[in-house]
C-alpha cells in the first residue's frame, strides 16, 4: 500500500466478493486508507472475517449477503446502502466464479452459471448503482475485475474467458455512455494470480506452476497486493481522467512467446 492514510476519508466503497483473495486485500487496504468498506457476497463467514481484518487494521467496514445473480436482492441492498450512508463513491465488481474443464465437457448450466455470475452480475451491480448516480449526477467510480484470459482464448475455462471479454466490452460501453455524468468505468486484467482459493482450485500442480512462472518476465504469478494499489489509484482523485481503460497487471505474461 503506497497511499496516505486519509485518502478515502468519508468515502464509501462497495466490493462484491470481498470475503477472500483479491477482494479481501482491497477491502482491508481501502479500510486502512479511511473508507467505509462494504463487502457483499454469498457466504457470511468470510465476509465477517474481512470486516474483522478491516477493523483490526483501524478501519471501518460492514457486509451484506447477496448473490449477484439476483437482481431484486441487489436492488434492495443498493437501496439500503444509499439510505444508510447517503452516498456510495466506488463500486468494485470483483465477485467471480469459474471451474476448470474443456468446453466439450461443460454442461449448459455450468456455462450459464459462470456467465451469470461474472458478466451478468457485473452488469446488474453496475446498473443498480449507476442508475442512482445518473439520477443525482454523482461522479462515481466503477472498477471491474476482468482478466487477461479475455484475450487469445481461454483454454479449459471457455466460460470465464467469454465472461471477461464481455466485461471488457461492457466497461468500454459504460465509460462512453456514463462519461458525460462524470462517472468513470475501468477494468483491471490480472494475469495468473495466486491466492489461497486459486492455489486450492487451479494451481494444484507445482510443476505446472513453476513452468508457467518461468515464462513470465517478472518470474512469478501476481499476488493480491499487486492488484490492490491500482484499484486505489483508479478510485482516487489521481485517476479522475482515466476511463474506459483495460489495464493489464501480469508481470509481462502477455508478452511471452513459446520461442524464448
Ligand atoms: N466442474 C464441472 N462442472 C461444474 C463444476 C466443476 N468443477 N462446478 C460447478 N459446475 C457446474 C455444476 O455441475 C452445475 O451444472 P449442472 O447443473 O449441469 O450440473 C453448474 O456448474 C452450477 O453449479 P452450482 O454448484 O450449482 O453453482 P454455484 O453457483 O453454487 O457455483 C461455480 C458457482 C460454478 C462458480 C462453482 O465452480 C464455485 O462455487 N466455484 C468456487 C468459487 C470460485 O470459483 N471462485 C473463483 C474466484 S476467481
Amino acid at each position: 500500500m503506497v497511499f496516505h492514510d486519509d485518502l478515502f476519508a468519508d468515502k464509501v466503497v462497495l466490493i462484491t466478493g470481498g470475503g477472500t483473495g483479491i477482494g479481501r486485500q482491497m477491502a482491508v487496504d481501502f479500510g486502512r486508507l479511511g473508507a467505509h468498506v462494504i463487502v457483499a457476497a454469498r457466504r457470511e463467514e468470510p465476509l465477517r472475517g474481512t470486516v474483522e481484518l478491516i477493523e483490526e487494521a483501524g478501519g471501518e467496514g460492514s457486509f451484506y449477503l447477496v448473490d449477484i445473480r439476483d437482481e431484486e436482492r441487489i436492488d434492495e441492498m443498493v437501496e439500503e446502502i444509499f439510505d444508510v450512508h447517503d452516498h456510495l463513491d466506488v463500486l468494485i465488481n470483483n465477485a467471480g466464479g469459474n471451474f476448470v474443464g474443456p468446453a466439450s465437457a461443460m454442461s449448459p448450466n455450468g456455462w450459464r452459471t459462470v456467465i451469470d455470475i461474472n458478466l451478468n452480475g457485473t452488469f446488474l451491480m453496475s446498473s443498480a448503482v449507476g442508475k442512482r448516480w445518473l439520477a443525482t449526477g454523482f461522479p462515481g467510480r466503477i472498477i471491474n475485475m476482468s482478466a487477461t484470459n479475455a484475450h487469445n482464448g481461454s483454454p479449459l475455462m471457455a466460460h470465464s474467458g467469454a465472461s471477461k471479454a464481455g466485461i471488457n466490452s461492457l466497461t468500454e460501453t459504460l465509460a462512453v455512455e456514463w462519461g458525460g455524468a462524470g462517472i468513470t468505468v475501468n477494468a483491471i486484467l490480472p494475469g495468473p494470480v495466486r491466492t489461497e482459493g486459486s492455489d486450492e482450485r487451479l494451481w494444484t500442480d507445482e510443476k505446472t506452476v513453476k513452468k508457467l512462472e518461468s515464462r513470465i518476465p517478472l518470474g512469478r504469478f501476481a499476488r493480491p497486493e499487486d492488484i490492490s494499489p491500482l484499484v486505489q489509484f483508479l478510485a482516487s482523485e489521481a485517476g479522475a481522467f482515466v476511463t474506459g481503460s483495460l489495464i493489464v497487471v501480469d508481470g509481462g505474461d502477455r508478452l511471452r512467446t513459446p520461442d524464448f
